[in-house]
């Protein structure tokens, strides 16, 4: 299994082009727990946004430069605003950090339209939803909807403790009535929910979806090894485990690459990237992890035969889709719609 999983991506089909790019107001930013804040988006203009379905996440263009990703934990029903949550992490790349730190209420920032790599299933008669920590941000977007669609679902929602737990007020009606459970591990992975058990037995038309830290991911991936694949459904906020490799990949060639759009051509040697040579020859294009998880470079491709190396795309998306952060050509040659 790749480090990301996708078996339904329909925004990526549906938005062949790269997102567009909005200038939203911080309309506010609000405590959800312990270093967790909410940060609430809308329209400058008091146009409606742009829509999205539950999953979906936007990359916020920071004042200091970088691009993060971050999901939309509100009702797509909504249209006035968007409303992410962000854990302040010192350890991180210094995104979570700034956005704590330096945006404040009434600051205009860019962010890109909604794009979803974690989709609900229309399919699924049944829906289950295990987030960890910062992981539940998306998973209230689903169970907004699934609730709205009256959809069996059930939550459990594995936390360290009380104080890290966000959305609490939210959820104490669904845990009341048994539809959501919250597991607190105080920092114990051997404590807090039995993946094993809860896995063990699908339901007919049941579907998995997960969210959250590295080491839960793995767990629930390895714990639900026989679901059927089209039911499971996963994004982590980071590149996990080995790079996507297979042994066909190495190592690196030379290859050309031929913009068609602006009609230039030029080389990519091995241990360049292609967003490497794009900036030589001054074309600039947005990135953010540079690994292939987030899915800020995605790019079309309209002939030549890549090498895949990002953990995002599924086999259709691939078929027209390439990351150009981390991917390149089998084939002597690559055009691509830029
Ligand atoms: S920059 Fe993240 S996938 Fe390319």
């Amino acid at each position: 299994m790749n480090a990301v999983e996708l078996h339904e991506s329909p925004l990526v089909r549906q938005n062949p082009v790269a997102p567009s790019k909005l200038k939203v107001r911080v309309q506010s930013v609000s405590y959800l727990a312990e270093d967790l804040n909410a940060f609430e988006f809308v329209s400058t203009d008091s146009d409606a946004l742009p829509g999205f379905t539950p999953g979906s996440h936007i990359d916020v263009h920071l004042p200091n430069g970088s691009i993060r990703q971050y999901s939309l934990c509100n009702a797509s029903t909504e249209r006035h605003r968007y409303v992410i949550a962000v854990l302040r992490d010192p350890l991180g790349r210094g995104g979570s950090v700034a956005m704590h730190d330096v945006l404040r209420a009434g600051q205009i920032v860019t962010v890109s339209s909604p794009r979803n790599h974690f989709s609900l299933s229309n399919s699924a008669t049944r829906h289950l939803f295990i987030a960890g920590g910062i992981g539940i941000t998306p998973i209230m977007s689903m169970i907004a909807e699934v609730q709205r669609r009256g959809e069996a679902f059930h939550l459990h929602y594995c936390a360290r403790t009380p104080a890290r737990t966000a959305f609490t007020g939210d959820l104490c009606g669904l845990v009341a009535s048994g539809l959501a459970s919250i597991h607190y591990d105080n920092g114990d992975a051997s404590k807090g929910l039995d993946l094993k058990a809860t896995l063990q037995d699908r339901s007919e038309g049941a579907h998995l979806y997960y969210c959250g830290p590295a080491g839960l991911m793995d767990a629930i991936e390895a714990a639900s090894a026989h679901w059927p694949r089209e039911t499971v459904h996963c994004e982590r906020f980071s590149a996990g485990g080995e790079p996507v490799r297979t042994a066909d990949d190495d190592p690196d060639s030379t290859f050309e690459v031929e913009l068609a759009r602006s009609m230039k051509c030029f080389t990519v040697h091995p241990g360049e990237t292609i967003v490497d040579a794009l900036k030589l020859q001054g074309v600039e294009v947005d990135t953010s992890c540079c690994e292939g998880y987030c899915g800020t470079c995605m790019t079309r491709y309209l002939s030549g035969e890549p090498l895949h190396r990002d953990s995002v795309l599924d086999e259709d998306d691939r078929k027209e889709f390439i990351m150009i952060c981390c991917s390149r050509a089998k084939s002597a040659s690559l055009v691509l719609d830029l």
